[in-house]
């Protein structure tokens, strides 16, 4: 382990660990794992399906010993899985009975700034929140977490957090696996520390520089997790829902594996690898195969692209670790396929771009120079248009991007052709250190010239400090607004 502290940052000493930790081997996988139930919906009079989702405290025995007190959403921790379709309209009853504010931010989605859950639509203790939007996108595996400004790290490692499944027609008319928790699995992967008593131990790190490493992966909320498989092909959804930690899964027999979806939705076709690497609030699905029988685990692995601060590789980057056992049933069910084509490919590469901007991440809390302002509009972008964004970390820390509302395309890095990994539509992208990425996407529908939506590093401990910032989208003739003071209550 080691410290250091740099001056840069007036009273903030950084200081981060430079130990590798390495779990492979050493995790005994006897708690089947958890699959978070489907959220029960209702069909509203006005047609809408409804979901009613309270926020609340509770308690889990994660291990042996004292509970650990947690939060959850309609449990005690993590929250149901929502789905719905394209073309749906979902409305949401949130009841914050925590006591003290939070927000839900629907990670992915496209909907109105006052519906997107962010930092300026925190619900009071004991309050309640409503939004209410038509799922219009791409069936994909979206998520959802608090979103209130500089406690999201928090909020989020104390348990909240949550899988939104969009479907549409294509997705339900091709032959992937796609049975609920038996051959589509979700998989939420969150690094925690427990202490002596068994509590949540965030130890001051999130005022560290890489934000807070755990030492043992939960996967829904369970440790030492294994799945039965009954099916030859299986779907993982997977979502690096850590708060900063990197992971470059694979299996450990080096067994190809197809991704089939990013972080918007399914590829146009499988790209098959062995490695996938996620930052903080990415997501994937990969198909991977079984013989009967077999048993295999799936691991996070050293990244495969660096990122070394001055101390050594950061966020994780060097560790291999344990993740959950797979174990094949003797005769395994065979009528799922990867189908030839499934989603859409993005499409923006031709687009002239009505505005390109650039981006420049660095240290803790900063884009371009400047810290989060709940009261700052950064800029505002045009309805209907395509902007070209060029995002770079611009030191050796590992940052990500992302942007709320959209899905963009990574037209390219360093001028290059992106790694498949990047080729499908991303809301969220890994920067590895002094390259550029260039992001297309086109803004659409919702305009609001007061309400902005936010763009940041996804390793929370940087968004919580500031490397944030915030653009409304224009309808033709608007101009930037004013926020409306921010309700925050603690
Ligand atoms: Cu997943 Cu602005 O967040
Ligand atoms: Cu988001
Ligand atoms: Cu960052």
């Amino acid at each position: 382990v080691g410290a250091l502290a740099l001056g840069s940052a007036g009273a903030i000493g950084y200081f981060w660990t430079t130990s590798k930790l390495d779990t492979a081997g050493k995790v005994d996988f006897t708690n089947p794992l958890a699959v978070p139930p489907l959220a029960e919906s209702t069909q509203d009079p006005s047609g809408a399906r409804r979901f009613d989702l309270e926020i609340q405290s509770g308690a889990v025995a994660f291990k042996d010993g004292r509970e650990t007190e947690t939060w959850g959403v309609n449990g005690a921790f993590l929250g149901p899985t929502l789905r719905a379709k394209r073309g749906e309209e979902v409305a949401f009853a949130v009841r914050n009975s925590l006591d003290e504010g939070t927000s839900i931010h629907w990670h992915g989605m496209h909907l109105p700034a006052v519906m997107d859950g962010g930092p300026h639509q925190e619900v009071a203790p004991g309050g309640d929140w409503a939004p209410q939007w038509m799922i219009n996108q791409p069936a994909a595996t979206l998520w959802y977490h608090p979103h209130p400004h500089g406690r999201t790290g928090n909020h989020v490692y104390r348990g909240l957090a949550g899988m939104f499944i969009v479907d549409d027609d294509e997705s339900d008319g091709l032959n992937l696996p796609k049975t609920y928790g038996v051959d589509d699995v979700p998989m939420i992967v969150q690094d925690r520390k427990l202490d002596g008593d068994n509590q949540f131990d965030d130890n001051g790190s999130f005022m560290s520089m890489q934000g807070l490493l755990g030492d043992q992966v939960f996967v829904n909320g369970t440790l030492g997790p294994y799945l039965d498989v009954s099916t030859r092909l299986v779907r993982l959804r997977l979502l690096n829902g850590s708060v900063s930690r990197l992971y470059n899964f694979g299996f450990d027999d080096d067994r190809p594996f197809s991704l089939i979806a990013t972080d918007g939705g399914l590829l146009p076709s499988a790209s098959e690898t062995d490695r996938l690497q996620l930052s903080p609030g990415e997501r994937a699905e990969i198909v991977v195969g079984f013989e009967p029988g077999e048993t295999a685990v799936l691991r996070s692995y050293p990244a495969d692209e660096g990122y070394s601060g001055p101390l050594g590789r950061v966020n994780g980057a060097d560790d291999t670790l344990d993740i959950c056992e797979f174990r094949a049933a003797e005769s395994l069910t065979d009528t799922t396929a990867i189908p030839e084509t499934m989603g859409a490919a993005p499409d923006l590469a031709d687009t002239e771009p009505a505005e390109e901007r650039s981006f420049s991440l660095s240290g803790f809390n900063q884009i371009n120079g400047e810290s989060m302002d709940l009261q700052r509009i950064d800029f505002g972008v045009r309805e209907g248009s395509v902007e070209v964004w060029e995002v770079a970390n611009a030191d050796g820390f590992l940052h990500n991007f992302h942007v709320h509302d959209v899905q963009f395309q990574v037209l390219d890095v360093d001028g290059e052709e992106p790694p498949a990994r990047l080729r499908g539509w991303k809301d969220t992208v890994q920067l590895v250190p002094q390259r550029k990425y260039r992001l297309a996407m086109r803004f659409t529908d919702y305009t609001d010239p007061n309400l902005p939506y936010m763009y940041h590093c996804h390793i929370l401990a940087h968004e919580d400090a500031g490397m944030m910032g915030q653009f409304v989208v224009l309808g033709e003739g608007e101009s930037i607004g004013q926020v409306p003071a921010v309700d925050s209550a603690h």
